[in-house]
């Protein structure tokens, strides 16, 4: 895979942690951590597309550093079941690589009470990420995986759920996860900083990339097929070139932004991107992280 467009650090002997590593996107993060000699953790839902993920794996590179372990992050018990488990075999971590992701889908809420794509694509993590905290080697990196859909999200940290029965829609849920993604790395990254730490935070983009997302929810979505016309653009493979980028970049500083330099930030080479103004609002980002301690009920001692 190209990495060219920068200085790139080794990923031997590392312990990576990467939640959806067994499709799309994750699954080509996978494979380049284990092809560059690291220990990787796939984190996986479903244990028989775990398998299936490894026999593609298996037929591209080693698989003798591939784990994998059973984590919905959607749900904050798998989350701590997990954590355990990987302790039991792991000492610390490396790089942990926030991947896992839904989107659309009619409105739910979660055991722990949350929206579904909320609950999955940001609560899980944030829990994950304090959860194995204590862990992190000095150097470690964090990394989330938002999305281009975040430019248009609102975001009423009162109705994080919808409690008030209003609003819902699977596009407007989806932006608000992504937004958040952005909000927790950025306030993840302010926090470490303060604390004089080395370990950095980091959040990317892919693009947009034929993987399963658009394929789960089908026939729901208006936007759907016109997505379905839009799907050739990029791969897979390609839509990991910023987490790939975040993983390897020797230059990458604390809080920096990857996503593809192409028209519209589709695809293309991994670069330095800007987030919308309001996932830049640091105070906002700085409100959402203190909430999501609270409702998470878990807490970052740094
Ligand atoms: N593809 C794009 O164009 C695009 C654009 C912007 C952002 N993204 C982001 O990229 C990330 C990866 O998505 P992808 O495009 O590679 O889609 P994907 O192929 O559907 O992969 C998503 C992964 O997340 C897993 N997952 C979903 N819910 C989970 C849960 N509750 N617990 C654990 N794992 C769960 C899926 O597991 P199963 O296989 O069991 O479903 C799958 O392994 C997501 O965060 C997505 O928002 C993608």
């Amino acid at each position: 895979m190209k990495k060219s467009n920068y200085s790139s650090q080794s990923l031997k002997d590392k312990i990576v942690i990467v939640t959806g590593g067994n499709s799309g996107i994750g699954l080509y993060t996978v494979l380049d951590a284990l092809h560059d000699g690291a220990y990787v953790v796939m984190a996986s839902r479903s244990m028989q597309k775990a398998e299936e993920a490894k026999q593609f794996l298996a037929t591209k590179t080693s698989v003798e550093r591939l784990t994998i372990l059973s984590l919905d992050v959607s749900s904050l018990s798998s989350v701590q079941t997990f954590v355990q488990t990987f302790l039991k075999t792991f000492q610390h971590v490396d790089i942990l690589v926030n991947n896992a992701g839904i989107m659309f889908g009619d409105y739910h809420r979660t055991e722990d009470g949350f929206e579904r794509q909320m609950a999955t694509n940001h609560f899980g993590h944030f829990a994950l990420t304090a959860s194995l905290f204590p862990m992190m080697a000095k150097d470690a990196r964090i990394i989330q995986v938002s999305s281009i859909a975040h430019k248009r999200a609102e975001m009423d940290l009162n109705q994080l759920a919808y409690e008030d029965g209003k609003g819902y829609t699977p596009w407007g849920a989806y932006s608000r996860s992504k937004l958040a993604n952005l909000w927790f790395a950025f306030a993840l990254a302010d926090r470490l900083k303060a604390h004089n730490h080395t370990i950095k935070s980091l959040v990317v983009h892919p693009g947009v990339s034929k993987t399963n997302l658009f394929f789960k929810e089908k026939g729901k979505q208006p936007l759907y097929n016109l997505l379905k016309i839009l799907m050739p653009l990029q791969s897979a493979e390609k839509g990991a070139l910023p987490t790939l980028r975040a993983m390897h970049d020797v230059d990458a500083r604390n809080g920096d932004f990857f996503g593809p330099e192409g028209l519209a930030e589709f695809g293309g080479k991994a670069v330095r991107v800007q987030a919308s103004r309001l996932a830049q609002n640091r105070l906002l980002a700085d409100q959402f992280f203190t909430l999501s301690e609270t409702l998470t009920k878990t807490e970052f001692i740094f």
